[in-house]
């Protein structure tokens, strides 16, 4: 049977990789995002804002129209330019993290509900920053940690209806956001470094990796795993010290 995906957050990075993976191992997709993703032979893609109610009606038509069924909804889709302590941090800046990575992924798996069959398999794309906190990125982290227990919640209140649903935590990804904000550092090879240095493995990540981990936790292969917040992080939640310092 094939296996029918949305994946929000798709023009790019980690959701794009998601999407692609999807589509090479014989998916059905439906790509979302805000700007229109890119082609995927064969696939279906569409432009709409998880965070605006009309813009999650939309894609809940796509999906019945282009779809029929979703066997696995991964929520994707982040906002992370709300940069700022917890003193500091814009309130409208605030507001747009909490709307766009912890409450869409609510509100969007209200929307497709019924299109979620037993058997069926949410994964939210959480982030080592949702287990514990950058100090300057009050928004990011506080959205991070509330979709971290969410993802709990929803298994609990899903497991009735046979749906799994569980997280991935990535650590540093090397995706062109990431990438984009190490190249206009002060020193870009430094950085990078520093960004490396946080993982025990001592590099970035690459989104297929975090893709293939999407993948396992959506398929039959997890049939048993719901619940679950899997770090994707070359170890970097496995210490408790600094970057930098030995791990
Ligand atoms: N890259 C990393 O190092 C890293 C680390 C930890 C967690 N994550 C998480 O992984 C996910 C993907 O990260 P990435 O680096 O690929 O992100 P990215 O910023 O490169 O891509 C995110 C995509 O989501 C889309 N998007 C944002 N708001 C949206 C909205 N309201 N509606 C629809 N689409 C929207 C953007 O347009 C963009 O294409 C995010 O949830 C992010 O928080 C990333």
């Amino acid at each position: 049977m094939t296996v029918n995906v949305v994946v929000t957050g798709a023009a790019q990075g980690i959701g794009r990789a998601t999407a692609e993976l999807y589509a090479e191992r014989g998916a059905r997709v439906l790509s979302v995002d805000l700007r229109l993703p890119p082609v995927l032979k064969g696939q279906h893609r569409l432009k709409a804002d998880v965070a605006s109610r009309a813009g999650r009606g939309r894609i809940a038509r796509a999906a019945e129209e282009k779809l029929g069924r979703v066997d696995v909804l991964v929520n994707n889709a982040a906002y992370q330019q709300a940069h700022g302590s917890v003193l500091e941090v814009s309130e409208a800046g605030w507001q747009r993290a909490l709307d766009v990575n912890l409450s869409a992924p609510l509100m969007l798996l209200r929307e497709l509900t019924l299109l979620i069959p037993q058997g069926g398999a949410v994964v939210n794309v959480a982030s080592v920053q949702g287990l514990f906190a950058e100090q300057g990125n009050a928004a990011y982290n506080s959205s991070k940690g509330g979709l971290v227990n969410l993802t709990r919640a929803m298994c609990l209140d899903l497991a009735v209806r046979g749906v799994r649903v569980n997280a991935v935590a990535p650590g540093a990804i090397a995706t062109e956001s990431v990438l984009a904000a190490i190249n206009a550092s002060a020193d870009p090879a430094q950085t990078r470094r520093d960004y490396e240095d946080l993982h025990a493995l001592r590099r970035l990540g690459e989104p297929g990796e975090v893709a293939r981990a999407i993948y396992f936790l959506g398929s039959p292969e997890a049939s048993f795993i719901t619940g679950v917040i899997l770090p994707i992080d070359g170890g970097m939640t496995a210490s408790f010290m600094m970057a930098g310092r030995p791990v």
